[in-house]
């Protein structure tokens, strides 16, 4: 069990990072950390492996304050995967999995039967991909790669910083659910970073919401979705979850239908019923309106206001700016 009783952090630029913050990480589970950009999950997660140092408070492992641990031999028992890979160009798949093994002094038939191992489990095949670099592999299949070289000297703890984020949607929900499919079966205890409400939700047995340094919940998903703390959490969870996919989000989505008794302002500028969000945003600014008629067919089916428009374009800046 990982256990942070009254943490604080403040760099030497005097940013407070963390503002005294208490969280238990049962062993065996998967927590996600989850906040908005630069509220504090990224430093969190770094002051468990010692890459950063707390400033006050104590962090717990087993019951053992790390304060006085080896940060070598710590880390070694400590997994860890980041956004970007991390994996190093220059060695093969096979020896970038087995590193940490070799630098244990495991034998060499023990690390190299423990990477056939590992590569099948997230369906990529040894004998192809072992003897490979880095960079003949595809974005999904390197992200793979990272994970499982986290998992390969069978570290107790894993900590995952926005593992997913920088992969395509499809390879992240299939990473998701191999994590998920995985964790069923190695039962490590695992510190999950993300921004993405969603992944939290699938992939977490239990969701601490941070904001500003401090926690604001500490719930499962379900208990999350029933119960928000407060309205900070609850907006959380609501604009994150009205984001999800806005960049596909059509006009039909967001439009007032109108009936065929309503009586339609005359010589409204329209839009076509297919087109996307933020065409209509950009139709709204050129022909500078406050609403445009949705039309099919030539038959005007609904309106749709700039109003309701801004509030999504802006749901989706923040979804594409999002880089925590
Ligand atoms: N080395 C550092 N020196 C000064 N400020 C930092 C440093 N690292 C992070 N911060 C600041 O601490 C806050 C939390 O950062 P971080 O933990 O990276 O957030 P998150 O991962 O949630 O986006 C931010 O305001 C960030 O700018
Ligand atoms: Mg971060």
């Amino acid at each position: 069990m990982i256990k942070f009783v009254n943490v604080s952090k403040k760099f030497s630029d005097g940013t407070e990072a963390i503002k005294g913050i208490d969280i238990e990480i049962p062993e065996g589970k998967l927590v996600a950390l989850i906040g908005p950009s630069g509220c504090g999950k990224t430093t969190t997660m770094k002051m468990i492996n010692k890459l950063i140092t707390p400033t006050a408070g104590k962090i717990f492992i087993n019951g053992e304050d790390i304060t006085a641990k080896n940060e070598v031999e710590l880390r070694r028992n400590i997994g860890y995967v980041i956004q970007r890979i991390g994996l190093l160009p220059h060695m093969t798949i096979e020896e970038n999995i087995s590193l940490v093994p070799r630098l244990k002094g495991w034998k060499k038939e023990k690390y190299q039967s423990r990477v056939n191992e590992l590569l099948e489990l997230v369906g990529l095949e040894p004998d192809v991909f072992k003897t490979r670099y880095p960079l003949e592999l595809s974005g999904g299949q390197q992200q793979r790669v990272g994970v499982v070289r986290a998992l390969a000297a069978e570290p107790p703890i894993i900590l995952m910083d926005e593992p997913f984020s920088a992969l395509d949607p499809i390879s992240r929900e299939q990473l998701q659910d191999e994590l998920k499919d995985l964790q069923k079966k190695i039962h490590k205890t695992i510190v999950f970073v993300t921004h993405d409400m969603d992944e939290a939700l699938k992939i977490a047995d239990e969701i601490v919401v941070m904001r500003d340094g401090k926690i604001e919940q500490i719930a499962t998903p379900d208990e999350l979705l029933r119960n928000p703390a407060n309205e900070f959490v609850h907006t959380f969870i609501g604009e994150d979850r009205i984001n999800q996919g806005i960049s596909n989000r059509r006009v039909m989505d967001i439009m007032i239908s109108l009936h065929q008794t309503d009586k339609l302002e005359r010589d409204l500028a329209i839009i076509s019923f297919d087109s996307t969000i933020t065409e209509a945003a950009k139709q709204l600014i050129r022909q500078n309106v406050d609403k445009l008629a949705v039309v099919r067919n030539e038959e005007t089916i609904g309106i749709i206001t700039k109003e309701e428009v801004l509030y999504f374009v802006a749901g989706m800046r923040r979804e594409e700016g999002s880089s925590c």
